[in-house]
């Protein structure tokens, strides 16, 4: 008897873990196609043949899925897609969709839609155009998309209102901390090969590629505390960290361009090697606290080529060791080649090289080492960068970078209407001027003990407070002697 039971249960555990993996492929091809779909019909009306290419699959894996499952659903929570119970990975192929659809959801204060058996085309090609047209500054979205969707008569689609996260705060402390070890592992990992370049030893190029694998997997988790942990700007050896830095902002830019994995992993390589060259230059010089004279510019402006020598001396000639010579070469050329090292031709600079030009120019200039001595603010960094755009950098990618960060990017130090002073910790996607602040001051002094504040979510709120809860500037740190690391490590 109990053996019979016993096989019962095996069964349908087997059943369960089949049945998972089952949703995993499909939740895949399902969100890239649905994603596809949506981005057509921004450009397309519903009887244009490109968009009836989207949708007619769509349909078929919408039917093969409610037919095995009896449902679908697509639903958030703490920072996961969800189809049905199963929770969709985050992963190269289907990054981009994901985020597209988060977004989408948290847009529109919706925690769940469900798909019912009879669904056809015209209900969901209604839906998807009430999606895309959506106007999301009204001020009750769900309310608002739930009439629409009653309106079209779309009777086999069921929606449910957003809840709020209920991530607890020992997960959040976890995540942290492996984030931490992660980032910091990815410093020793740069601080190891540059000593190796230095003495023109081999580099072990599996051990740069497996810890940029590791940033990639970890930033696809938990992407602000990697933007919180390259905010900070305050270590000792700072010529690893930026290159850490640089390869974090340069993996947030690659991941959102759609890159595939291959891709990610040389670009991520490339960030890290960036400014190899530099381990040849004297130490006094790299941490001189004041500005350069000329000679000293002369100098500095050689590690690009040095870079190059060093990589080729201590690296193996594979495609993912070309680029990063390509970058290391063409990382302060500037986009109109105006910068260095000088060159006789015209030439288009590589996509890694413009993407990487843009992180490194942005963790320079809020580090305060290299170009200014003094830090700049994240905005003022990005004010900076947008007007210098033609002759610095490709000014698509670069809109694209300042999009990505928001107006008040992770890290800045911001004054609110009410005196107090928050840092910033999270962007809200839909409304980049109200993001998530930690405060850390009142005009009575420092904290004992930091809060956490939505802006967005006071923004929102019918609560006379509203006012008295916006960024007014963004403050200098330095002013203030304050360093910012003890507020988020
Ligand atoms: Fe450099
Ligand atoms: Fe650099």
């Amino acid at each position: 008897m109990n053996n019979i039971a016993e096989q019962v249960e095996k069964e349908t555990r087997q059943e369960n873990k089949e049945n998972f993996i089952y949703l995993l492929g499909k939740g895949k091809e399902l969100v890239n196609i649905f994603y596809s779909t949506l981005k057509t019909a921004f450009l397309y009306e519903p009887n244009n043949d490109a968009f009836l290419k989207q949708i007619n699959p769509l349909m078929s894996i919408i039917e093969i899925i409610i037919r095995q499952e009896e449902e679908l659903s697509l639903s958030t929570k703490d920072g996961y897609l969800f189809l049905n119970q199963a929770r969709l990975r985050f992963d190269f192929e289907s990054y981009v969709a994901i985020r597209f659809i988060m977004e989408l959801f948290q847009k529109l204060k919706l925690y769940k839609f469900s798909l019912e058996s009879g669904i056809d085309q015209e209900e969901m090609q209604n839906f998807i155009y009430i999606l895309v047209q959506f106007d999301s500054n009204v001020d009750d979205p769900y309310t608002s998309l739930e009439n629409k969707v009653y309106e079209n008569n779309i009777k086999h689609l069921h929606l449910e209102k957003e809840i709020p996260s209920s991530e607890s705060h020992q997960i959040l402390l976890d995540k942290r901390k492996l984030a931490k070890k992660t980032f910091f592992k990815a410093i020793s990992v740069v601080k190891e090969t540059s000593q190796k370049a230095m003495s023109n030893k081999e580099i072990n190029f599996v051990k740069v590629k497996r810890v940029v694998q590791s940033l990639v997997d970890q930033i696809l988790q938990n992407e602000e505390i990697f933007l919180e942990l390259s905010s900070l700007k305050n270590y000792d050896e700072y010529t690893y960290v930026h290159s850490a830095n640089v390869c974090i902002y340069s993996l947030f830019m690659g991941l959102r361009l759609g890159l595939s994995k291959r891709e990610l992993s040389e670009l991520g390589v490339a960030s890290l090697f960036h400014d190899i060259g530099k381990v040849k230059l004297p130490l006094e010089l790299l941490n001189k606290p004041t500005s350069f004279n000329e000679s000293e510019w002369v100098k500095m402006r050689k590690h690009p080529v040095i870079g190059v020598k060093n990589l080729l001396t201590s690296l193996k000639l594979e495609p993912s060791s070309i680029r990063a010579i390509m970058v290391s070469f063409e990382h302060h050329l500037n986009i109109d080649l105006t910068g260095y090292p000088q060159l006789k031709d015209n030439r288009e600079l590589n996509l890694y090289s413009r993407i990487i030009s843009i992180a490194d120019a942005y963790d320079a200039m809020t580090s305060g080492r290299v170009y200014s001595k003094t830090p700049i603010p994240p905005d003022e960094a990005l004010k900076r960068m947008f007007y210098s755009r033609d002759k610095m950098h490709d000014s698509v990618l670069l809109k694209f970078f300042i999009n990505m960060l928001g107006v008040y990017p992770v890290g800045s130090l911001v004054l609110l209407s009410d005196g107090k002073m928050g840092l910033v910790i999270k962007n809200n996607p839909e409304n980049l001027t109200s993001p998530q602040v930690k405060i850390i001051a009142d005009p009575q002094g420092l904290k004992d003990s930091y809060q956490s504040v939505d802006l967005n979510k006071i923004s929102q709120s019918s609560e006379e407070d509203v006012e008295s809860c916006k960024i007014v500037k963004c403050l200098d740190p330095q002013k203030y002697n304050l360093d910012l690391s003890q507020f988020i490590l």
